[in-house]
């Protein structure tokens, strides 16, 4: 059967010529009445190609300018004064409907032209909701005559869901009244786990492929991907991210290793070549992230861009972009699916970003680079039990689009006593460059665990071959500790003590997710990053302000609030589970303290000069810059006369025929559009919330629309959708 992504990419008014030829061999009766050309992002970042590219060019370089609001839909599933959600959604639009999901994690349908909520969905059946969620998937099954079935695939929580499409209720027929647990089929008891997915899965005729988030903690489970059939939900095939006795890439893990060893899992989505029908995973790390005595060897599939059959999930081919990985280097986005020229030739081949700075440019059919990658010695682990590569691999072009090495002179000086005090780190923390390994004394980390690239990951651009990322430049510190498990349990019992008096005195004010209730009360959240443990002690102590004084209430237990309002309780947890013995028995257990922590002054400034953010235009035949320019911009943190500072931020750019890159997702709340061709901004404007979340761009009663998820704020902390188009 043929998918509906054959004529995804053709442009708007291509595709309406060819409309009663394709529309009329697949029976797209609906499709060709009003909304003939609402398919060019019917499918997560675009296209099965994950292009996050339009062929679109009603808005342009020369009106851009005149882009304004055409709707804004608020979604309210969350109680007033819930701490505000952040959406990573980019919606679909299939025949002027949009699909998204908002941050509670609910499913909704909305008319793609006026904004109007057609149905909504709560996968928990009023429970509390929440965490990731990227988007839909869409699915229509024209093996029967008449009105096709259309469903939208969707995860929430655990749980796979196929709803009808015009109604948003889960179908009868597929799993268990419309819905199959994605902790059934995996290593362990299904009871016992919990398997939740964050981007949507992909199409590949009728099977649903499947990745996952899993923990990476010790005890994870693995990141098997899964294809389930889209009418019935029968799990189809299984793809061993962690192989099997038996299987190709076993002997890179130690002989057991399957039996306990989690992670190496998809969490970020996939791309399919659909004529040649092979699906391309981003694979992530293995667990746990930061020290792998357990799985000694290069732990395939772990950072591995791997070619599967997408109708069976036979492995094809595999490239490891990470050996043992240490420093969650997971593989951030789904891969990008290019055509590049060479020779005058053209070249199908796959694009991957990485968190550590580098484009991967690869032979789609064959896996075989197409620029030299080196294997470089790089730095050996001091930890006892620990085996780091003795080698890992550099592609020599493109260039790293990321910051990969940072001297004494990089860090930033907004105190004299701040700068004193990075200085001191800089030089107490072992530091020889990319992957220099997780350490005890502390190890300074660039590019951090947030990348390099992030999830957003990469637009193409086919007619000039140049990929377009965003990258975040920002140290990170990884300080490694031993796990003495009796101390583990002393420190739990402390800290449940302060959360005990936390929840007695303090939550009233301050909230029980610490998140305050600005400007009256403030957030204790980051707490550890502007102020010291002995200046929170006496605030408490003392009080000032609204803040009455606790030194009575807290006597005796100090130790025990400092601890809830400075510590980690997930580090007791990782102990925990591990007990539990499915970690290799007898190994010494290290724990990241700072893990995923960014390297800052203790006024909770960057520590690493500007820019902390980037925007890269590469070309991918050439391997060649055409501009790099900098995204986003913290205004407090601008020297007078600076040039913007950059900043942080996951979602990833768009990009269209009509000239033009879109790209949000920095703290700075903009939304912006450059020219593709000279990177310069060409229209901005500010967004009610932070847009976590890459836009999408479709045609609707002939006019065109750009639209994106924004997170929510205080007054509507559900967040909404939001679209633009000219006047
Ligand atoms: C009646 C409301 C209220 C209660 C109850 C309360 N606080 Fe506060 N807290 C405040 C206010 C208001 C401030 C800001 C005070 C100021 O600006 O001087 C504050 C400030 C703080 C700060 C400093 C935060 C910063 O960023 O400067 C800490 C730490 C803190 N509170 C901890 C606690 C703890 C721990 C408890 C419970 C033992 C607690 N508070 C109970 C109202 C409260």
């Amino acid at each position: 059967m043929i998918g509906i992504n054959q004529f995804q990419k053709l442009p708007f008014k291509k595709k309406t010529v060819l409309i009663p030829v394709v529309a009329g061999f697949l029976g797209l009766v609906a499709y060709q009445a009003r909304h003939a050309d609402d398919r060019s992002w019917s499918i997560y970042k675009a296209d099965a190609e994950s292009t996050s590219y339009s062929p679109l060019d009603q808005i342009n370089a020369t009106n851009v300018n005149q882009l304004q609001p055409a709707w804004t839909h608020s979604y309210a599933d969350m109680k007033e004064g819930s701490r505000a959600g952040s959406s990573e959604c980019n919606p679909i639009i299939v025949d002027g409907v949009m699909y998204t999901t908002s941050a509670k994690h609910w499913a909704y349908a909305i008319n793609a032209e006026t904004g109007e909520q057609i149905w909504s969905f709560d996968p928990f059946d009023g429970a509390e909701g929440g965490g990731v969620s990227r988007g839909v998937t869409y699915w229509e099954d024209r093996s029967h005559s008449g009105e096709p079935d259309k469903r939208i695939l969707f995860t929430g929580g655990d749980n796979l869901f196929a709803l009808d499409a015009r109604t948003g209720k889960p179908v009868p027929g597929f799993g268990e009244n419309g819905r199959v647990s994605m902790n059934v089929g995996l290593r362990d008891d299904p009871a016992s786990i919990s398997v939740i997915p964050t981007s949507p899965g992909i199409i590949y005729k009728d099977l649903l492929i499947m990745g996952a988030e899993v923990s990476e903690l010790y005890g994870a489970q693995p990141g098997y991907i899964r294809a389930y059939n889209c009418r019935t939900g029968k799990l189809e095939w299984t793809f061993h991210t962690i192989p099997l006795p038996g299987e190709a890439g076993y002997e890179s893990w130690p002989k057991e290793a399957y039996k306990y060893a989690g992670g190496v899992n998809d969490w970020a989505g996939m791309s399919l070549d659909t004529r040649r029908g092979i699906v391309f995973l981003a694979l992530g790390s293995p667990s746990y992230d930061f020290y792998g005595a357990d799985r000694k060897g290069d732990n395939l599939y772990g950072n591995s861009v791997v070619a599967l059959d997408a109708a069976t999930g036979k492995y094809i081919w595999h490239y490891q972009t990470v050996h043992h990985d240490l420093w969650d280097y997971d593989l951030p986005a789904p891969p990008n699916l290019v055509t590049v020229k060479r020779d005058g030739k053209a070249i199908d081949a796959v694009a991957q970003v990485t968190k550590h700075g580098f484009v991967f440019v690869f032979n789609r059919e064959t896996g075989e680079p197409l620029f030299p990658i080196e294997e470089r010695p790089v730095p050996a682990s001091r930890i006892p039990g620990e085996y780091a590569s003795p080698t890992q691999p550099f592609p020599l072009k493109p260039k790293p689009f990321a910051r990969q090495w940072m001297t004494e002179a990089d860090l930033t000086h907004f105190t004299d006593a701040g700068h004193d005090s990075i200085v001191r780190k800089f030089r107490s923390m072992r530091y020889e460059g990319l992957f220099t390994p997780p350490d005890l004394k502390g190890t300074l980390m660039l590019p951090g665990s947030r990348g390099g690239a992030e999830w957003g990951g990469a637009a193409y651009d086919p007619a000039s071959t140049v990929l377009f990322v965003k990258s975040n430049d920002s140290p990170e510190i990884q300080s490694m500790k031993k796990v003495d498990p009796e101390q583990e349990a002393k420190d739990q019992t402390v800290f449940d003590q302060g959360k005990t008096l936390y929840m007695t005195y303090c939550v009233a004010c301050h909230g029980k997710d610490k998140n305050g209730d600005e400007p009256n009360y403030p957030s204790l959240i980051g707490l550890r990053s502007r102020m010291t443990r002995e200046a929170a002690l006496d605030k408490i102590k003392k009080g000032g302000g609204k803040m009455p004084a606790f030194a009575s209430a807290i006597k005796g237990k100090e130790k025990g609030i400092i601890a809830f309002l400075y510590d980690r309780p997930q580090n007791s947890a990782k102990i925990t589970k591990q007990e539990t013995g499915q970690t290799q028995k007898g190994a010494d257990k290290y724990l990241n303290l700072t893990a995923y922590g960014h390297f800052r002054d203790p006024q909770g400034n960057p520590a690493l000069r500007p820019p902390w953010g980037t925007l890269n235009a590469i070309n991918l035949s050439t391997g060649e810059y055409e501009w790099q320019v900098t995204l986003g911009n913290d205004e407090k943190r601008q020297a007078s006369g600076a040039p913007e500072t950059g900043q942080e931020g996951s979602a990833g750019p768009i990009v269209t025929a009509g000239g033009l890159i879109f790209i949000s997702g920095t703290q700075d709340r903009k939304f912006r559009a450059f020219d593709k061709k000279t990177g310069k901004v060409v229209w901005q404007t500010t967004l009610p919330g932070v847009a976590n979340a890459t836009a999408c761009t479709y045609m609707s009663g002939g006019k065109q629309y750009v639209a994106l998820s924004i997170g929510g704020t205080k007054e509507n902390p559900s967040g909404s959708v939001m679209a633009f188009r000219l006047p």
